[in-house]
């Protein structure tokens, strides 16, 4: 880690906004949580969950954090999340109040409300039942962006089974080495969705995950979205609908323990094998519905909510599936991408539903500033109040694009930092509280803390770049990764002494406002998607031709970051035109399209160090077409110069 240069700080950094006397007058939250929460972190958490969240039993403890890093919070406590996110609004005499609105890729549109999800719910939890799930089971779901990935997910959560999402565009190997971590007894699928104007399918890679009968799957659901044909296999499929249809639209729940696990999202770490996330119950949905009410102000009455990020992320766990829900608050679910038919998609859908509040990654943000202000100026956005950013770093430039022509220089700008591991969000200002700032995240939320750490665990100076650390247990945290308590040990709480390392680098600025300086470990923020260099080089060199590989992040203006391999071949493999291609087709079906390096070097060496580690540090250098830095560690030092001729000879 360097101190920051004056190139850090000269995009306006000293500009604020200060929110709207408007916007002010109806904040949901006000200057005193943080005071509150200061003066008594624990009872502040337990007022929010009492306030926010219905218990069938009440807690008696609000944190039991005598064996840490393992929290339990809200001790004794039982409730039902899915209650939570449908029945007492129902309860409450909302039923008629839109659910979600949801808009299919080709057109195609469903309203849901409140009552209708209650029933959808309540039929998708018998007919699980049926299928022999109870608590504790763990049930896969690799579903499109439909609103039956939603009903499947709280469907589990009213049994008090975990559900395991895998996002619909991994391949079937990363999907079965999922299931099979996991163990999940059902897996609930659909044919295929919508992508790009063009039904997409899923079930084959359902099949083939399967194939071999040696998971402990047992029943696969096949929701009908598409309609194409797909293989059926009469003993262990069945399909969505019939199954509902022959369930009653009532379901009795049971209240589970707080600490019931509510699911497992798998994330990429700096390992090749993915971390299976696990979050619990009470906790989870008490910071996320405190998040709904104070970072994004939600009125359940007025406001229409989108969140555009896929159910797939944890960004659709907590502000698509549970944390609009528990809010009681009215939702868009999208299922396509922002150009199809055409690149005003997303801005005809704001006006359609008169969304009020929209969630976005900095990626889309600069994908549609690139396409120009004509495009959403076509659209009525005056219905916007409030905007977030989520997933990676947003540059300013980004930010003050999205408040001004997005936002209409109205709405304030909620810079959202958190991640899969803290289930919630960490770090944002206060909408109507806190004077803005573009492209920083700014300070942690009121019975947050959060600490900008050097090597040894010390706080750093103002503008000096550290790490960023989480200093006492929230409620929505990670209990640990499923079946490994270990690498959770080692992963999280190693790095420093009774503190949280979340992997990435930051710093104060002169008001002591975070700024975020990306990953400090070997993950890559690949438009807000999270993937480790060490999982690609394994896809890469289980391929017959590839001998070594080594994966690196470059700066990429759309993307954040862009996956760059540098690969050497087996001797006797000849560098052919179709190789490149070949490869990056490779890592698409062994991980996913998402993971596909964007640019593939063929070279002879690679950058080693005596002990034999690689340093990908230079091959980044490389790669972001700078000049490389210090190699005198290298076993080689003559390498790097092979490898830059060799790249730039490809120009
Ligand atoms: C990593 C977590 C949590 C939602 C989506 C990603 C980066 C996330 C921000 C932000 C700067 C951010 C971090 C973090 N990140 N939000 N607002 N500013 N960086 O979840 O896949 O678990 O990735 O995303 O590097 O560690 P995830």
């Amino acid at each position: 880690m360097t101190n920051t240069t004056s190139q850090d700080r000269q995009h306006g950094e000293e500009q604020t906004f200060e929110p709207s006397a408007e916007f002010a007058a109806q904040a949901n939250a006000t200057a005193a949580l943080y005071d509150e929460a200061a003066a008594d972190r624990l009872g502040f958490w337990a007022e929010q969950a009492r306030e926010l969240i219905s218990w069938d039993t009440d807690f008696t403890d609000t944190l039991d954090w005598s064996d840490p890093p393992f929290a339990r919070w809200f001790v004794g406590g039982k409730l039902n999340v899915a209650y939570n996110c449908v029945d007492r609004h129902v309860e409450a005499g909302h039923g008629d109040r839109v659910a979600i609105h949801f808009e299919g890729e080709p057109g195609d549109t469903r309203t849901i409300t409140y009552a209708d999800l209650q029933r959808e719910v309540s039929r998708a939890a018998n007919a699980l039942a049926a299928l022999g799930v109870v608590q504790g089971d763990r049930v896969a779901i690799y579903l499109p962006m439909i609103p039956e990935a939603v009903i499947s997910m709280l469907a589990c959560a009213r049994l008090g089974a975990a559900h395991s999402v895998v996002f619909g565009g991994f391949s079937s190997d990363a999907l079965r080495s999922r299931i099979l971590d996991v163990q999940a007894k059902v897996v609930i699928t659909a044919d295929g969705g919508y992508r790009r104007g063009k039904p997409s399918a899923l079930k084959p890679a359902v099949d083939e995950a399967l194939a071999g009968g040696d998971t402990p799957v047992e029943k696969v659901l096949v929701v009908e979205r598409t309609g194409e044909d797909v293989a059926f296999d009469a003993e262990r499929d069945l399909h969505w609908a019939e199954a509902l249809a022959a369930q009653p639209d009532t379901h009795e729940y049971e209240s589970f323990d707080s600490e019931n696990p509510l699911f497992v999202l798998y994330t990429s770490g700096t390992t090749g094998k993915p971390k299976g996330i696990l979050h619990t119950s009470g906790g989870y949905i008490t910071q996320n519905a405190f998040a709904m009410r104070t970072v994004f102000d939600i009125k359940p009455e007025t406001d229409v909510f989108w969140c555009t990020a896929d159910v797939g992320w944890v960004t659709g766990h907590s502000y698509v599936a549970y944390g609009p829900l528990a809010a009681g608050a009215t939702q868009v679910m999208y299922e396509g991408t922002p150009d199809t038919p055409h690149r005003g998609r997303w801005w005809e859908i704001v006006a359609k539903h008169g969304v009020t509040i929209l969630y976005a990654a900095p990626t889309a943000i600069r994908t549609a500033m690139k396409w120009g202000d004509e495009i959403p100026a076509e659209h009525d956005l005056s219905s916007l109040r409030l905007l977030g950013s989520v997933g990676e770093p947003i540059n300013p430039e980004a930010w003050m694009w999205y408040r001004r022509v997005i936002g209409g220089d109205r709405c304030p700008i909620v810079d959202t930092w958190w991640q899969t591991e803290t289930g919630a969000h960490m770090i944002a200002p206060l909408p109507g509280v806190i004077a803005t700032k573009p492209g920083s995240s700014q300070r942690a939320l009121p019975g947050i803390s959060v600490a900008v750490v050097d090597d040894t665990g010390e706080p750093v100076e103002r503008n000096v770049a550290g790490y960023l650390v989480i200093t006492e247990p929230w409620p929505a945290m990670l209990r640990g990764i499923y079946g490994d308590p270990e690498r959770f040990k080692d992963t999280y709480w190693s790095r420093f002494e009774n503190m949280y390392f979340a992997g990435d680098g930051a710093r104060y600025d002169d008001d002591g406002d975070i700024w975020f300086l990306g990953r400090v470990d070997d993950v890559m923020n690949v438009s807000g998607h999270r993937l480790s260099t060490a999982e690609i080089e394994s896809a890469l060199v289980s391929h017959e031709a590839v001998a070594e590989a080594a994966v690196v992040g470059a700066q990429d203006e759309t993307s954040g970051q862009a996956v760059v391999a540098f690969v050497i071949l087996r001797g006797g493999e000849e560098q052919t035109e179709g190789t490149v291609e070949e490869l990056r087709a490779h890592v698409g079906r062994e991980i996913g399209p998402i993971a596909k390096p964007k640019r593939v070097h063929i070279v002879e060496e690679l950058p080693k160090t005596r002990s034999g580690k690689i340093m990908r540090r230079l091959l980044k250098d490389v790669a972001d077409n700078r000049l490389v830095g210090d190699a005198t560690t290298l076993a080689d030092s003559s390498v790097m110069d092979v490898i830059s001729a060799s790249v730039a000879g490809e120009k």
